[in-house]
């Protein structure tokens, strides 16, 4: 962080806006960890880490800083100097925490903004999308990209579980598991009918699926198929698959509907860590001394508390070797 004029200017390359409901704000908290090396504060991050909003459930913009000043006067000058051209640009305001600028104030501040930049802009589907936002007296201009809500589709699957995990987990899951890097390959180790691999899939993620029982695999396949995502599902014991991945999630059989022991999670747990160094494992109680038993150390934890139709906690613990 560097200081001008007395004022806290952040030299960083990216702000990230969140919003979440409160259960999932210690999941937010994990995949901030993970992914930025930090947490978010107050619905807000800054950083350098290049992320896709898309990929997580909790962004909802990514803004990336080309100009920044405490004066907003300066900041105009900052952007003519750019000399900025491009056809079909919008800019929007981005009001961030503290921020009171009125509403007229504000569209007078997207009429500057929009007066320094050559061309014809497109207010329906624009080109880009340039904007501007102030937090902590200091004026930020820069592009903006906003998540895009076309997972929500997923609730619409042909096939669902009462016990299966929720969308929102999936989604953050997959994007943890991952930490952002598409070229990263996954495996959802126990799939069910396919909740998790169908969020990877919309992120951009290549991912394979494995499920013991024949139903829950035709069932991913056909919800896969439905939303014309092409993936791997196999029909098999974890501990019968000899491929290595990037990365595995892991969400044990709960011993409802599906028999579970703590032989079984730990027969699991043991097959997955010979694949793959990152394992994300989510279970309803403790399963430290098995993750420990396979080798596998616990570098992030958190809790997702009961929500909806869900009348139990689930715990998801971060492993690697
Ligand atoms: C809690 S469910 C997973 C639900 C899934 N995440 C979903 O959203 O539909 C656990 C799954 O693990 C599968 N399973 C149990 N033992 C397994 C094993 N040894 N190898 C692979 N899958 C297994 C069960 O058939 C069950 O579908």
């Amino acid at each position: 962080m560097l200081l001008n004029n007395n004022k806290n200017v952040i030299k960083q390359k990216f702000i990230y806006t969140f919003k979440y409901n409160h259960h999932y704000a210690d999941l937010c908290k994990l995949e901030t960890r993970q992914i930025f090396g930090k947490e978010e504060q107050n619905n807000l991050l800054f950083t350098d880490v290049e992320f896709d909003p898309t990929i997580s459930p909790f962004i909802r913009e990514r803004f990336e800083i080309l100009s920044s000043s405490p004066d907003y006067s300066q900041l105009l000058h900052q952007i003519e100097y750019n000399n900025i051209k491009l056809e079909g640009f919008k800019v929007e305001y981005l009001i961030l925490e503290g921020d009171d600028t009125g509403y007229k104030e504000r569209l007078n501040k997207l009429r500057d903004i929009g007066f320094r930049i050559e061309g014809i802009p497109n207010y329906k589907s624009p080109s880009r999308i340039y904007s501007i936002c102030i937090y902590e007296d200091v004026w930020y201009f820069g592009i903006m990209k906003k998540h895009d809500i076309g997972w929500h589709k997923h609730k619409q699957k042909p096939h669902s579980f009462s016990y299966s995990i929720g969308m929102v987990t999936a989604k953050a899951l997959a994007s943890i598991a991952a930490k952002g890097d598409k070229s990263n390959i996954l495996l959802d180790a126990c799939c069910g009918v396919g909740t998790i691999m169908l969020e990877a899939c919309f992120s951009g993620f290549k991912i394979d699926g494995c499920d013991i029982n024949w139903k829950a695999g035709r069932h991913t396949r056909e919800n896969l198929k439905h939303f014309n995502y092409s993936a791997d599902v196999f029909k098999s014991d974890i501990k019968n698959l000899d491929i290595n991945y990037d990365a595995i999630i892991i969400d044990l059989p709960y011993n409802i509907y599906t028999t579970s022991n703590d032989t079984i999670s730990q027969n699991i747990i043991d097959s997955a860590s010979k694949l793959s160094n990152r394992i994300i494992i989510v279970s309803v109680s403790d399963i430290k001394q098995q993750i420990e038993n396979s080798g596998l150390k616990v570098k992030d934890f958190c809790i997702v508390g009961k929500r909806g139709k869900s009348n139990f906690e689930r715990k998801v613990w971060v492993c690697e070797k």
